[in-house]
């Protein structure tokens, strides 16, 4: 059977990608693939174990070399355990944020030495690679409005200064430029059916 595809999507805070990965969803499933949403860190039994750690506390709880451990230690979880084996099954993979978000976030955003992080990708992820990452961008300010309007009183990371998150854009975009044939840029300051639309055509031209 042929391999299915994996797709993620990434960006920074508020720009949408929740609901875009259910969109995503829902239409390829309505041309007949076999789809699962899932999502970093998370995405298996232990890898959301993991996630608490990370998403919850003081925004000063781990140094940036403990966090890009502890997203890759859930990532080989959540690789070995469903990504994979949903690979393998022919189904498509629709992931909300992989490893650009730890080299964006712990690389860019913390200063953690990005070769640093691309050793522990080959020694935990290997050879797989998305297919196709959008990027969904969007002004800092914006994005962290819309995530505060969640009420939901912010993630770690939605409590990190601006100038992280500044610096966090930027990293996107550089990822994006840096691997052209698997990262496409969306404007994700339009409404959601445009970000919607143009996520499909882009996956009707690099994909099927
Ligand atoms: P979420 O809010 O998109 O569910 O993701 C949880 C947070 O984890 C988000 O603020 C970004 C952060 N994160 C990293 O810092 N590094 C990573 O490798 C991943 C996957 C997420």
């Amino acid at each position: 059977m042929a391999r299915g595809r994996f797709i993620t999507l990434e960006g920074g805070e508020g720009a949408g990608k929740s609901t875009q990965i259910s969109r995503l969803a829902a239409a390829l499933r309505d041309r007949g693939y076999a789809v699962i949403e899932t999502r970093e860190p998370g995405g298996s039994p232990g890898a959301e174990l993991i996630r608490n750690l990370l998403v919850n506390g003081p925004t000063d709880r781990w140094d940036g070399v403990t966090e890009a451990l502890l997203h890759f230690a859930a990532r080989r979880e959540h690789v070995q355990k469903t990504i994979l084996p949903a690979l393998q099954r022919g189904d498509w993979v629709v992931c909300d944020r992989f490893a650009d978000s730890t080299l964006a976030y712990q690389g860019y955003g913390h200063g953690v030495d990005k070769d640093f992080i691309k050793s522990l990708y080959d020694g935990t992820v290997g050879g797989l690679q998305p297919d196709l990452t959008f990027i969904l961008d969007v002004p800092v300010e914006q994005g962290l409005d819309r995530a505060n309007t969640r009420g939901t009183g912010g993630t770690r990371y939605e409590r990190m200064d601006k100038a992280f998150h500044t610096r966090l854009r930027d990293g996107f975009l550089d990822i994006a430029r840096n691997n052209p044939q698997r990262c496409t840029v969306i404007n994700a300051s339009d409404s959601m059916d445009q970000v919607a639309e143009e996520i499909l055509k882009q996956i009707d031209t690099r994909l099927t």
